[in-house]
């Protein structure tokens, strides 16, 4: 929660200005109080009227108003908050903010304030690719200066490709993480979760029964905690949890890709019941039935191993790398070979035979195996399972280098 927590939104002109609007909404939600900056060009796409009415608070646009500047001057008002956060932060505010420029309001207030600031960068990919803008974030970033995004998608114009404004969640979740007061403030936490889908061909796959809900309830307990999270999830019937950044992937090799796009991390948990095998010989078309010959063959190949290549990152590796086993049979013996074979530092072992209902349940029983030896945990809701298991994480980082 953001209760009492100031933030100052400046809005400057880009498109993704609206997303602001649904950004408000949610830190209003959260318990923070905003006041709203907009440069006059945020003005031709949403109107003060609006961010008024959504802020509660008036909006503030002109440096030289007789009435702002005796309500509050402008340096109170870039002070008198605990956060500001800049979204859409279009190429041009950022060049100012690089280079000093105090034309405005908006500009004026972000070279004024003492408090951390949060961009989300929002422009056409080519602006963002632009060497200029490249050494604009730089400079900010080497001043200390947080960025959430810019996502790669479809952007306003219809061309697609780095540059659209991070989601509304995801900038709540990086405000959340500067602001919140957790043991896991200012770290950075991946969890994979769900199954993961292999093609046979473009309708079939080979699947599991994994749920999503342990791994999905531990990325939302490390985030209240305090974690910068990223949840990787495979297909689930799960909604996203709100403040933390989610992708969706199908494969194990998406999973991997997503999981290495993430690093450098503290914390990575990998939860998801990633399929062993893909699929070598999956069609690109839909494989036809012949009614007089043998069924097809599904050839199998190893897929990689994202635990393995976590745990063995070099300096890349997190803190603390915590895998999960599902067994169904001999469960803390295949689990500790499992923890000595991957290398990661903890093991989360689960049976998930059908007797003990583990999949889709809202329960678990685990075991928590470590170098120091076994921890059994009576059978708990998921949530709990992930609440204990976060604050374990939060007291084993805490010393850790
Ligand atoms: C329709 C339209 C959409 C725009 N979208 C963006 C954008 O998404 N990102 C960006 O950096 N500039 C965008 N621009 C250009 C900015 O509005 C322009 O650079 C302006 O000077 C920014 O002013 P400000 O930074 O003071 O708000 C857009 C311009 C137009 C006309």
């Amino acid at each position: 929660m953001l209760d009492g927590r100031r933030v100052l939104l400046v809005i400057s002109g880009g498109i993704a200005a609206y997303k602001s609007l649904e950004l408000i909404r949610r830190l209003k939600d959260r318990g923070a109080d905003i006041r709203c900056v907009m440069t006059a060009n945020a003005q031709n796409f949403v109107t003060p009227l609006a961010v008024q009415t959504l802020s509660g608070n008036k909006v503030f646009a002109d440096t030289f108003s007789l009435t702002d500047e005796h309500e509050i001057g402008h340096i109170t008002l870039a002070r008198d908050c605990d956060l500001v956060v800049v979204a859409p932060a279009t190429a041009n505010l950022l060049a100012k903010m690089a280079h000093g420029l105090a034309d405005d309001l908006a500009s004026t207030a972000l070279l004024v304030t003492d408090k951390p600031i949060l961009v989300a960068p929002a422009m056409n990919f080519r602006m963002w690719g632009h060497p200029a803008t490249r050494a604009n974030m730089a400079t900010l970033k080497e001043r200390g200066v947080h960025a959430v995004g810019p996502n790669a998608g479809m952007l306003a114009e219809g061309e697609s490709g780095l540059g659209r404004m991070a989601e509304p969640a995801e900038i709540l979740a990086a405000v959340e993480g500067l602001l919140s007061s957790g043991p896991l403030r200012g770290l950075k936490a991946l969890v994979t979760s769900g199954p993961t889908f292999e093609p046979i061909d473009p309708v079939r796959f080979i699947g599991n029964r994994s749920s999503g809900k342990q791994g999905h309830a531990i990325a939302s307990a490390l985030a209240r905690l305090g974690a910068e999270v990223t949840l990787i999830t495979g297909p689930v019937k799960l909604p996203d949890p709100p403040d933390m950044k989610v992708v969706h992937v199908e494969t194990a090799r998406e999973m991997l890709g997503a999981a290495l796009g993430c690093l450098p991390v503290d914390i990575a948990v990998c939860a998801a019941a990633v399929a062993d095998w893909t699929v070598s010989n999956a069609s690109k078309e839909k494989r036809k039935k012949d009614p007089n010959g043998p069924p097809p063959a599904i050839e199998l190949a190893a897929n990689p191993d994202i635990l393995a290549t976590l745990s063995e990152k070099g300096s890349a590796r997190p803190r603390l790398v915590v895998g999960f086993a599902a067994e169904t049979e001999n469960l803390l013996t295949h689990a500790r070979a499992k923890l000595e074979r991957k290398g990661c530092d903890w093991i989360v072992a689960n049976d998930v035979s059908p007797s003990s209902g583990t999949f889709g349940s809202d329960f678990n029983t685990v075991h928590l195996i470590t170098q120091g030896g076994v921890e059994d945990w009576p059978r708990i809701a998921k949530a709990d399972v992930a609440e204990r298991l976060a604050w374990k994480i939060a007291d084993s980082v805490k010393g850790k280098p």
